[in-house]
């Protein structure tokens, strides 16, 4: 753990939320990570609040060995019943965002839940409000989180900003036009991916807007390498190797066999991790002409795959949209400092924040090779410069260049003076992308 992750982990509760569940009667408490039963009740808390099954003994020592560095949050009723068992539960880590250009500090946040049988009554709403003051003031510029519902988390200033796209390829009809990788591709074993895949996701996700690295079990989880993974004999990994021995490439997948017609089976890719084009175009020629397979399904792609210009047949591929991966602005300047901008101009930026901590006037002035400048500026909008009124909720879709501003303007959403030079300025050569959810 660096530093900012250790004082994010270990900071104070946050006084208005304390005070704010307090006066329901409750008390919030942060879980102290090597008390193994309270960990426990927690994670079977978060297991009851995501509707999942209970969680069995294995469960609870691999949590506990692998995700302690998460900062962990309870509400505990002590009139309940069950009373070390949480009723809320939240957790978040300093993570590292890859934006457009560079890296951003981030509070990655999840396992938020609320049980049933205490929810609207607004713990969501204080457990929030207090983590995103405490990231704020120990200097994340930025908090990001998956959803499990669209409509929960534009109020306290989340915007979707990377979304992802699922794919269902008619393999056959698709017919693949991309380039024949010179590399080779290879089956390995979980284990011996286990030994390549951190290396290779820190590889890629420096270039990739969207993604963040992780922690702890996570690549277990994936590979099916630790004691409470589910199915882990159902998955398969290939390797893409270039010419000169370099592995840059891997792919994760199961497949469900079709009974009635074994040549109609069903390949899902869990995971397609690829460092190079080459890498990149092998591996999915590989899927698309694997013998038995019909279909062909992969989920948490971009919504600019050059995929998409590698088969004869785009209409093969039926595409879905979904909002993804959320981006909240905690501090405008530190935010905008750490990206790359698309074509230089000054823009002065008026930002509206319901909670406050990214309220302000900022003026952006962006050099052509990318960099931005970030001063406040007050009274009239200096001469020449595009002005920009919108929510933190806006600019924060927009941080990572995957939604035009000029779309966000003709959406209602943006008010400006120039929204195509606006766009411009925010834009980016690449659709920001988070390959799994947190
Ligand atoms: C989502 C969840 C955490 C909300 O907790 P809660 O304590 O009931 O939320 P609050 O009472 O603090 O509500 C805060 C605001 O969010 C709104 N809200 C809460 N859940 C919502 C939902 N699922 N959809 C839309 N709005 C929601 C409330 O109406 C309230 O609105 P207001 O500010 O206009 O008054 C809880 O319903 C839950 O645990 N759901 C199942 C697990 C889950 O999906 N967690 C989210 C994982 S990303």
């Amino acid at each position: 753990m660096n530093d900012l992750a250790r004082s994010h982990h270990d900071a104070p509760l946050d006084d208005l939320s304390l005070a704010a569940v307090a006066g329901q009667g409750l008390a919030l408490r942060r879980v102290d990570d090597a008390d193994a039963a309270q960990v426990a009740a927690w994670l079977d808390a978060v297991s009851r609040g995501f509707l999942d099954g209970e969680r069995n003994e294995t469960q609870h020592r691999a949590f506990f060995d692998l995700l302690g560095y998460r900062r962990k949050l309870g509400v505990y009723d002590e009139d309940a019943p069950h009373p070390e068992t949480p009723s809320a539960t939240f957790a978040s880590w300093a993570a590292e965002l890859t934006v457009p250009g560079g890296t951003v500090p981030t509070c990655a946040i999840t396992s938020v839940t609320v049980a049933p049988t205490h929810r609207r009554r607004g713990l969501l709403r204080s457990l929030m409000t207090g983590e995103l003051r405490t990231a704020a003031s120990l200097g994340l510029p930025v908090a990001t989180l998956t959803v499990s519902e669209s409509g929960i988390y534009g109020r306290f200033g989340f915007g979707p900003a990377a979304h992802a796209t699922s794919w269902t390829i008619a393999s056959r009809r698709a017919t693949w036009t991309g380039p024949i990788a010179p590399g080779r591709v290879d089956f390995v074993s979980r284990e011996h991916a286990r030994t390549l895949v951190e290396a290779l996701h820190e590889r890629i996700r420096r270039t990739s807007p969207g993604e963040v690295d992780m922690p702890g079990g996570h690549w277990d989880r994936f590979l099916g390498t630790r004691p409470d993974a589910e199915k882990a004999d159902q998955r398969r990994v290939l390797q893409y190797r270039s010419p000169a021995g370099e592995v840059d490439g891997l792919v994760l997948y199961s497949v469900t066999e079709n009974e009635h017609d074994y040549s109609e089976s069903t390949l899902d890719v869990a995971l397609l991790m690829a460092a190079t084009d080459e890498a990149y175009a092998g591996l999915w020629r590989f899927l698309l002409s694997m013998d038995l397979i019909g279909t062909v399904r992969a989920g948490e792609l971009s919504t600019d795959e050059p995929l998409w210009w590698m088969i004869a047949d785009q209409r093969a591929a039926r595409i879905a949209v979904r909002d993804h991966h959320y981006v909240r602005i905690l501090d405008v300047p530190a935010a905008l400092r750490a990206r790359r901008f698309g074509a230089p101009g000054l823009v002065a930026l008026e930002v509206a924040d319901a909670l406050g901590l990214a309220e302000g006037r900022w003026l952006l002035r962006a050099d052509a090779d990318g960099t931005g400048h970030v001063t406040a500026w007050e009274g009239a909008a200096p001469a020449g410069a595009i002005t920009a009124r919108l929510g933190v909720a806006e600019l924060s879709a927009a941080y990572l260049g995957g939604v035009s501003l000029a779309t966000l303007a003709r959406a209602g959403r943006v008010e400006t003076t120039d929204a195509d030079a606006l766009a411009r300025v925010f834009g980016w050569s690449r659709a920001p992308r988070l390959s799994y959810w947190y």
